[in-house]
């Protein structure tokens, strides 16, 4: 059976940085704490007018397409993750659709949060396996910074979020021990509403009411420590799964790319692992916590600055809000 190899990868971010020192000004928090509980430094908050979670896709889709050398109208489906759309519906996938001027081919949308994007890369990974397809665009965007809760009630999730958006094209390969060798997909709801926004609602009379947007159910909530604990759990697991499904060790790999959750999360599981710090990619110092986006920019960027090369074991590894958590080994 054939493979799908990623032929290019692009990223974009909005121009707009702000600083912890920016947030110290508009809620009780400092760049001390977090940087000692996050790593991040900086994040990117889009510019009302100027961004959209679909636009900021079709940027990066835009890069990803020259990367690979494809024209857009070559391409056989477009799957997009998020967890902030433009729309409650229709989905951002037709929106960027439309952006790139592409009509009739099938746009799929994925909200599975930090997971979304290797959940996205393993549904276009299928299609091409199976030769239903062959040039797949694969997009995660997020647009947080409009819907975080900016008062001090907010501030240990308000910190770690930030703006942006990633793509990859996939192509098949007839190459063997190339491309994308498994994925890997889980999810457990037990602990769904621990990260979590549960507003608007289509399970109350109305929607949208006067209460939810007093009692801040509008805004993301999230038990912290029960992310954390879950997480450094299944970061590893879901990265030995790979490795051992397809004879591999640890030491095999050239490149983690962690979903960037948090740096303390990310450096407990590189040394859980034993993997050297050069060895996984942090960029969530300077973008903090971009969900669906955080991968592909993280391995759009691992890639610019010849971070990865042909014939490189990489891993992209993620967990989030569900809980779900996912990974993919590559033959790069
Ligand atoms: C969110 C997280 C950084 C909070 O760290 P923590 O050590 O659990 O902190 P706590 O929530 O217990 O809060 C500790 C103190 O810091 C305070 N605090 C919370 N946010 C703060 C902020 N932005 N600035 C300053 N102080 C803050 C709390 O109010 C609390 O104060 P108290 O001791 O006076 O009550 C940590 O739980 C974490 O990293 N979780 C994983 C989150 C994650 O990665 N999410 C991504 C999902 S994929």
């Amino acid at each position: 059976m054939r493979n799908s190899k990623i032929a290019g990868v692009g990223h974009y971010v909005p121009a707009n940085v702000v600083t912890n020192q920016d947030l110290e000004k508009i809620m009780d928090t400092s760049h001390e704490w977090i940087v000692e509980r996050t790593g991040i430094q900086e994040r990117r908050y889009f510019t009302a007018g100027t961004d959209t979670t679909a636009n900021m896709g079709t940027k990066a889709a835009v890069k990803a397409l020259a990367m690979a050398g494809l024209a857009a109208s070559e391409l056989d489906l477009i799957v997009f993750a998020t967890l902030s759309p433009d729309y409650v519906f229709p989905g951002s996938g037709v929106l960027l659709q439309r952006e790139l001027g592409l009509k009739n081919i099938p746009a799929l949308d994925v909200r599975n949060q930090c997971s979304g994007f290797i959940y996205a890369l393993s549904v276009a990974d299928q299609f091409i396996k199976t030769g239903m397809y062959n040039n797949v665009l694969v997009v995660g965007s997020e647009i947080h910074s409009s819907g975080l809760d900016f008062s001090d009630k907010g501030r240990a999730v308000s910190v770690i979020f930030g703006d942006g958006a990633g793509a990859v094209v996939l192509r098949p390969t007839e190459a063997e021990n190339e491309g994308i060798l498994s994925t890997h997909l889980h999810a457990d709801g037990e602990l769904a509403e621990e990260l979590a926004c549960l507003a608007p609602t289509s399970n109350k009379k109305e929607r949208l009411t006067q209460d939810m947007l007093e009692d801040g159910s509008i805004y993301p909530y999230m038990n912290g420590q029960t992310v954390f604990k879950n997480a450094i759990i299944k970061f590893p697991e879901v990265i030995m799964e790979a490795l051992n499904q397809n004879g591999y060790q640890t030491k095999d790999i050239d490149m983690l790319i962690p979903h960037q959750a948090n740096l303390r999360i990310t450096s407990f599981v590189q040394q859980k692992m034993g993997l050297p710090e050069e060895k996984v990619f942090s960029n969530i110092q300077r973008y903090g916590n971009t969900t669906a986006a955080s991968v592909p920019i993280a391995l759009s960027e691992a890639v610019e600055q010849g971070k990865i090369k042909a014939g490189d074991l990489v891993c992209l590894a993620a967990f989030g809000s569900g809980f779900t958590w996912a990974s993919a080994l590559i033959r790069w």
